[in-house]
């Protein structure tokens, strides 16, 4: 066996995950690159790059090179990457491979620019793993029992639910109703009902403390925030109750229902027996919303566990898979294998 080293990646629309065996998540970082207009080049990556985030000089743009779970900067995904990747704990040699996790539904040109933002980055092999495959292989669910799971990862850009039996992938749907959705419908609901302009950094803390799926009861309900007056252009605060913030998120959450109910109904009929005994996993940092087990559970009939460490399983399951990739080989067979050197 060469010395061959294995890394494994969650390229997210909010975040970029590394993890390495014996050393565990190594990179946790916000996939955000800040650029100077005027030379083109980068300034900041990830935690200083999201200080940056609307708060920049206008010469300064910081931007998200992903989106909805899809490379969409390329340039700058790969020179983002370029700077994790360079960081000293990475074990380079002429045999590092990479396990990139991908949404399911990708198209092939999608996948294809994943595995050459690795490969330009000096992978030897790109293999590409299912994220919904990852994190439930993390949460140890026996996926290679003839039995259903249905997992579904709410993530920053994308909403991706799949039903998966013996080791596959039996059915999927990904849908751009996810955290980064919310935090717009939050912005859109602060100007039109308070008439006050807010940024993405005060909607995402509006979430995160008043936010929730379901009424709430002995929680925080309110939050007082600043911004701008719509009206007089001048700075002013208002207090956000939780009510209003559900009324604004609800309408997002009811496309995932009926997303989940559109996949259930082409899901074979034995599988769907499995999902009502196995109930539904929910991960991905949208799974952290209040109350949306309850939601999810009541709307759709069937029990609802969220997934340990459900910002981090995806990663963490691609890196358990990565440790043994020969006896894991069929997870990854819809991998891409290019270029590799020593073929
Ligand atoms: N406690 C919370 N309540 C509600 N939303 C939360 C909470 N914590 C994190 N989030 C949301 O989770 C999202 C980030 O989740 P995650 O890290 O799984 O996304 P990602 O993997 O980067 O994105 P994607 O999978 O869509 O490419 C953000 O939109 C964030 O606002
Ligand atoms: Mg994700």
């Amino acid at each position: 066996m060469l010395l061959k080293k294995v890394i494994s990646i969650d390229l997210g629309t909010n975040g970029v995950r590394c993890y390495l065996k014996g050393k565990g998540i190594v990179v946790d970082e916000p996939a955000i690159v800040a650029v100077n207009n005027r030379t083109n080049k980068m300034v900041a990556v990830g935690r200083s790059a999201k200080t940056m985030l609307d708060r920049t000089p206008s010469h300064i743009n910081a931007l998200r090179p992903i989106n909805h779970g899809v490379i969409a900067d390329f340039d700058m995904a790969k020179e983002m990457m370029r700077v994790f990747l360079r960081r000293s704990v990475f074990p380079w040699s002429f045999f590092t491979d990479i396990v990139a996790t991908v949404p399911t539904n990708l198209t092939e040109v999608e996948r294809k620019s994943v595995v050459d933002l690795f490969k330009e980055n000096g992978a030897s092999r790109v293999y590409l793993l299912e994220q919904p495959l990852a994190a439930a292989f993390s949460n140890r669910l026996d996926i290679y029992r003839p039995t259903a799971y249905l997992i579904v990862d709410i993530g920053a850009g994308t909403t991706d639910m799949a039903i998966m039996s013996m080791n596959g992938i039996v059915v999927s749907k990904r849908l751009k109703v996810a955290g980064d959705y919310f935090n717009h419908e939050i912005i859109k609901g602060v100007r039109e009902e308070l008439q006050m302009y807010i940024g993405e950094p005060t909607a995402e803390d509006i979430k995160l403390a008043v936010g929730s799926a379901i009424p709430l009861t002995g929680e925080r309900l309110d939050i007082t925030v600043r911004g701008r007056d719509v009206a007089s252009g001048l700075p002013r605060e208002v207090v956000v109750k939780d009510t209003i913030v559900r009324s604004w998120i609800s309408p997002g959450l009811e496309n995932i229902e009926d997303a989940l109910h559109d996949l259930i109904e082409v899901t074979p009929p034995e599988l769907v027996g499995d999902i009502y005994k196995n109930g539904i996993y929910l991960c991905g940092g949208g799974s952290l919303l209040r109350g949306i087990d309850e939601l999810f559970k009541k709307n759709v009939g069937v029990d609802v566990t969220i997934m340990d460490e459900p910002l981090t399983c995806v990663v963490r399951g691609s890196g358990m898979i990565a440790e043994n990739l020969s006896d894991h080989k069929h997870l990854v067979d819809t991998a891409v294998v290019l270029g590799d050197p020593r073929t």
